[in-house]
């Protein structure tokens, strides 16, 4: 799902493997060890290349495939506007600067999405997605271990299984939405409620410690399951057309992998 949101744009730079040209996104700090799943988007593209060559984007697939995976979790669905094309390049340094992190507080939050031309009730809306996946515990250590503004039940169940220590760890997974952690579901708004966000960065968005400002937002998705979903899709159509490549632009690359 990370896969969206990237660089310049959706114009899946981030599918690009690294060449001696260019180190691709993919290592990239907020990226790495977190992206999983380009196998699948290699058998979805062979099958498109097969049936209608050169036709459908990398670009489009990801979109896509983001719309479908949510829907067969039990979230909302929409339509997705088609078209984009795929990069030719990627840049590890964009990933970078660009991408906020599990440690981001409320403000950085809203101003990389801001910077994408994204509102806060979209950035609210949208981080909803941690409603299901697996944060690596490398990226929690810090909020289950220092951070006051956490369930002390909650931290201590996370202790158990993310050691203090850096190192041998670091990659152990725990569940964004500890209530229902597979289920496209609003659960993850309740979460913040009781002080059960898993990233620093989750439960920024709720309690003071970030500020307080997206509090009444958090609030409303954890009581209506709706309206939540509603500004979801809205917010997904609205990322997803965040500078695509358009016209006589970029290319549709062959192997998600390479430029032709
Ligand atoms: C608000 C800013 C965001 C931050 C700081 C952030 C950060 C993270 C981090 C650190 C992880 C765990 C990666 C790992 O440990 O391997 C993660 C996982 C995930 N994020 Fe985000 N994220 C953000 C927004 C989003 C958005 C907008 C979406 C999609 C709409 C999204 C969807 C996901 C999903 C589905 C996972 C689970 C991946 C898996 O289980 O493999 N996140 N995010």
């Amino acid at each position: 799902m990370h896969l969206l949101y990237v660089r310049q744009g959706c114009d899946a730079s981030v599918l690009l493997d690294d060449t001696a040209s260019f180190t691709g996104e993919k290592g990239a700090g907020p990226n790495a060890g977190s992206l999983r799943g380009f196998d699948v988007i290699d058998n979805i593209k062979m099958l498109l290349e097969l049936l209608c060559p050169q036709t459908v984007s990398c670009a489009d697939i990801l979109a896509v495939a983001a719309r479908d995976s949510v829907a067969q979790l039990g979230g909302p669905s929409w339509a997705v506007p088609l078209g984009r094309r795929d990069a030719t390049t990627a840049s590890a340094s964009l990933a970078n600067s660009d991408l906020p992190g599990p440690t981001s507080s409320l403000n950085g939050l809203l101003n990389a999405f801001s910077n994408k031309g994204l509102s806060s009730t979209d950035m609210v809306a949208l981080s909803g997605a941690h409603t299901v996946g697996r944060a690596q515990c490398k990226n929690c250590r810090a909020r289950i271990y220092n951070d006051t503004d956490i369930d002390a039940s909650f931290a201590a169940s996370l202790r158990a299984s993310c050691p203090a220590q850096a190192g041998a760890g670091d990659g152990a997974l725990e569940p964004l939405d500890g209530s229902t952690p597979d289920a496209f579901d609003n659960a993850y708004f309740g979460n913040l409620l009781s002080q059960r966000g898993l990233l620093h960065s989750d439960q920024a968005l709720f309690g003071g410690g970030g500020g307080g400002a997206t509090d009444g937002l958090v609030s409303a998705y954890a009581s209506n399951a709706g309206q939540w979903g509603a500004d979801f899709a809205a917010a997904m159509v609205k990322m997803g057309s965040i500078s695509p490549l358009t016209g006589t632009d970029g290319e549709i690359r062959v192997n998600c992998r390479r430029v032709n």
